[in-house]
């Protein structure tokens, strides 16, 4: 019987407070501290912390009294390492210019054919693996993949094709190089000033990050980003600011939405509900994001005095939006839970900033499920352990397989 397998979420919940311990001490300190505060309140040190998925919605949705530019906001940190120009990426003309013209790249068919294109062939390979009874590391997989993702949207040379000639280890190290990126804003959360030494760290980093981009800027193709920056006239300088900004936006967070879905739906004996009814991939998919919410918390500068749930903002202040404790109000992980139009999807942000990669990140994780749903059987967690010192929480390792004596 497939209701007797399903638990009451416990060690799901365990499994996640885990990640978040071990990943982000700051960020498991905030979020414990927060779940006691009401909808907005403010935190000496941070600035204003929002708890409610409603009000962070009408946060994110203001671009006339909150931006992404002034300390608090992620361009913040952006144009410290790429100079002042950086800036029109976070707001204004050239923002709506880029998302305009980047926008048919991230359609629900194009996202199906970005992660045909350059992830296919690997879940393949898995799922013959997992078939044939071996143990997958679904963690490692997902750096794998996300490394793959980037470089072929990005257009980097030699990235375009199906059977490209880079291996595995060179994906991984795309990937550790915007985990290191990544790594050095942790200490941001009070203060989005960066000391030097930082920024020199941050350049070298993304020196590693961007070094195929010269070359893509001459020969990347038209259905690629770097491709389409050309086409703008947009400079190498700024393409490269943007490429980083992809490299990052879309990996950390891709890798750890998948693999804690992964875990998630295992930890709470709803793969059998999956297997018998796949119709229910996307509430799996929507469910995963939500109760992970890899990017927990979102900052914005407050630009001008505004008032949020009956609180005085003003001009100069900063908003941290904790959509992980806003998403997660709705209750735990339940693939037959309905939509919930208090969230939305706020996972995914909200507002002319809401993800541009959402379509490709739903797409991943449906695959990665699907891969390891195949045989019809379900995946066991064999072992698994915590990323430590992230800014996203996440699985260092995942290894899971399909007993031989289930496997059919
Ligand atoms: C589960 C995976 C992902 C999550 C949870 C996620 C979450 C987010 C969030 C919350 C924002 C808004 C940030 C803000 O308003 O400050 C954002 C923006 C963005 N994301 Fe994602 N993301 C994911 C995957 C991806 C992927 C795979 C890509 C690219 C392929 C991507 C590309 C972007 C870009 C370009 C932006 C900036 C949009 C703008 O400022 O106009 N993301 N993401």
């Amino acid at each position: 019987m497939t209701s007797r397998k399903i638990n009451s979420g416990k060690a799901a919940a365990r499994h996640e407070a885990r990640l978040l311990w071990t990943g982000n001490r700051g960020l498991y300190a905030l979020l414990s501290a927060a779940r006691q505060t009401g909808p907005i309140a403010r935190v000496p040190r941070l600035g204003w912390v929002v708890t409610d998925p409603v009000l962070a919605r009408r946060v994110l949705n203001d671009h006339a009294h909150f931006g992404m530019a002034g300390e608090g906001g992620v361009g913040h940190l952006w144009t410290q390492l790429f100079g002042p120009e950086m800036a029109q990426f976070f707001g204004g003309a050239r923002h709506a210019e880029m998302r305009t013209r980047a926008r048919d790249l991230f359609t629900e068919d194009s996202a199906r054919t970005l992660v045909e294109r350059s992830q296919g062939a690997h879940y393949r390979a898995m799922g013959a693996r997992l078939a044939a009874g071996e143990t997958v590391d679904v963690a490692d997989a997902t750096r794998v993949l996300a490394g793959r993702l980037v470089a072929n949207l990005l257009g980097l040379p030699g990235e375009h094709h199906i059977g490209d000639s880079r291996t595995d280890d060179s994906y991984r190290r795309v990937f550790a190089a915007g985990e290191r990126l990544a790594g050095l804003a942790m200490g941001t959360t009070a203060s989005t000033h960066l000391p030097p030494e930082v920024i020199d760290e941050a350049r070298t980093v993304v020196g590693e990050i961007t070094v195929g981009v010269e070359e893509a800027y001459r020969t990347a193709g038209p259905d690629t980003i770097i491709g389409r920056c050309r086409e703008m006239d947009l400079g190498l300088p700024l393409t490269r600011g943007l490429a980083t900004l992809l490299a990052i936006a879309g990996t950390e967070t891709g890798a750890s939405g998948t693999s804690r879905t992964v875990a998630l739906l295992h930890d709470t004996g709803q793969q059998e509900l999956l297997l018998a009814d796949p119709a229910l991939m996307a509430n799996a998919v929507r469910e995963g994001l939500r109760v992970a919410t890899p990017a927990p918390v979102i900052g914005r500068h407050v630009n001008r005095d505004v008032a949020v749930g009956g609180r005085d903002l003003r001009a100069g202040d900063r908003i941290l939006l904790l959509t992980y404790l806003a998403d997660n109000g709705a209750g735990p992980f339940d693939i037959r839970r309905e939509y919930v139009p208090e969230t939305r999807q706020l996972w995914f942000g909200a507002g002319r900033h809401l993800c541009l990669g959402a379509a490709v990140a739903r797409m991943q994780v449906t695959r990665m499920l699907e891969t390891l749903l195949a045989t019809g059987k379900p995946y066991r967690i064999v072992s698994r352990q915590a990323a430590r010192r992230v800014l996203v929480p996440t699985y260092a390792s995942l290894s899971v397989k399909i007993d031989r004596a289930t496997a059919g």
